[in-house]
């Protein structure tokens, strides 16, 4: 169930969304613009609060994704110093039922906009926790692909998008990369590189056009590389 969980929701999503998807994506931080009509990830709040956001985390987010958000658990991803544009996508996506995993399904059934927005803004100002300890041969080819990528496979640079320190972007979607679990770093990448391709929805199309020329091996040191960025 967890690894179809990106391709399903690719999948459902262009069907009805292709265009209000990317409306979601490019109308992020600006919630007073006007709304498509039944755009289920289009969200409209007011100015975010990190102290409310705090607040819901406590009760609803914390016993599976930690304390300020970074799990413990290596199959739970960590939400702390994560972009906030990309934490509401996925939140929006959830409850929309577009990305399937039944325990956050169940969890962003209960959420308003406003929460979504607040426990966003909350996660974004918590410090990424402690950086993984990975195999150092296969971090520094990690740091290689990442960084320069590889113009002989037609590999691009992770770091033209991610950012060379992995942090990513808010104001483009990217997600940040940095320390996140191993496991779960090398299990999203395969989800990404095994994504259809859709035309027009431009977040995992760039994703799963960057993954192609990988393989398990790359994606393996890739894995290492980025939890284990500071
Ligand atoms: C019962 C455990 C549980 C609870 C409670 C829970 N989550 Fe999750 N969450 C998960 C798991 C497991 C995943 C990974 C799902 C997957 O593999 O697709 C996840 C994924 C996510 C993601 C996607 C992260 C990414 O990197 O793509 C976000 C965002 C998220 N949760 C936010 C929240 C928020 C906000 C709350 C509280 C309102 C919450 N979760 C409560 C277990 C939980
Ligand atoms: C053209 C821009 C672009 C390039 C190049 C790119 N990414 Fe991404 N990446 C994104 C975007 C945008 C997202 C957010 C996807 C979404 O909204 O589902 C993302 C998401 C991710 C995620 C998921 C984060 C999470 O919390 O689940 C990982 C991991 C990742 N990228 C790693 C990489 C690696 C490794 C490379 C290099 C091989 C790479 N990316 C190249 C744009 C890019």
């Amino acid at each position: 169930m967890k690894r179809t969980a990106r391709r399903l929701l690719w999948l459902a999503a262009p069907l009805a969304l292709a265009a209000p998807v990317i409306a979601a994506v490019t109308q992020a931080g600006s919630p007073s613009g006007p709304s498509p009509a039944g755009n289920p990830l289009e969200l409209k709040y007011h100015t975010p609060s990190a102290a409310r956001g705090a607040q819901i985390a406590a009760s609803s987010c914390q016993g599976c994704h930690g304390p300020s958000g970074v799990s413990t658990d290596p199959t739970v991803p960590r939400l702390a110093g994560q972009v906030p544009s990309y934490v509401r996508l996925q939140l929006a996506a959830f409850r929309a039922k577009l990305r399937p995993s039944p325990v956050m399904q169940r969890v962003a059934a209960n959420l308003k906009d406003q929460d979504i927005a607040d426990l966003a803004a909350y996660f974004a100002a918590r410090p990424p926790g402690p950086a993984w300890t990975t195999d150092p041969a296969l971090r520094a080819r990690g740091e290689a692909l990442f960084q320069r990528g590889d113009a002989a496979r037609n590999v691009i640079a992770c770091a033209i998008c991610h950012g060379a320190h992995g942090r990513g972007e808010d104001s483009r979607g990217i997600a940040s990369v940095t320390n996140m679990s191993p496991g779960y770093a090398l299990k999203v990448l395969h989800e990404f590189k095994e994504t259809p391709s859709f035309g027009g929805i431009p977040h995992p199309e760039a994703m799963r056009i960057a993954l192609q020329p990988l393989q398990d091996a790359d994606l393996r040191a890739l894995a290492a590389y980025i939890s284990s960025m500071q």
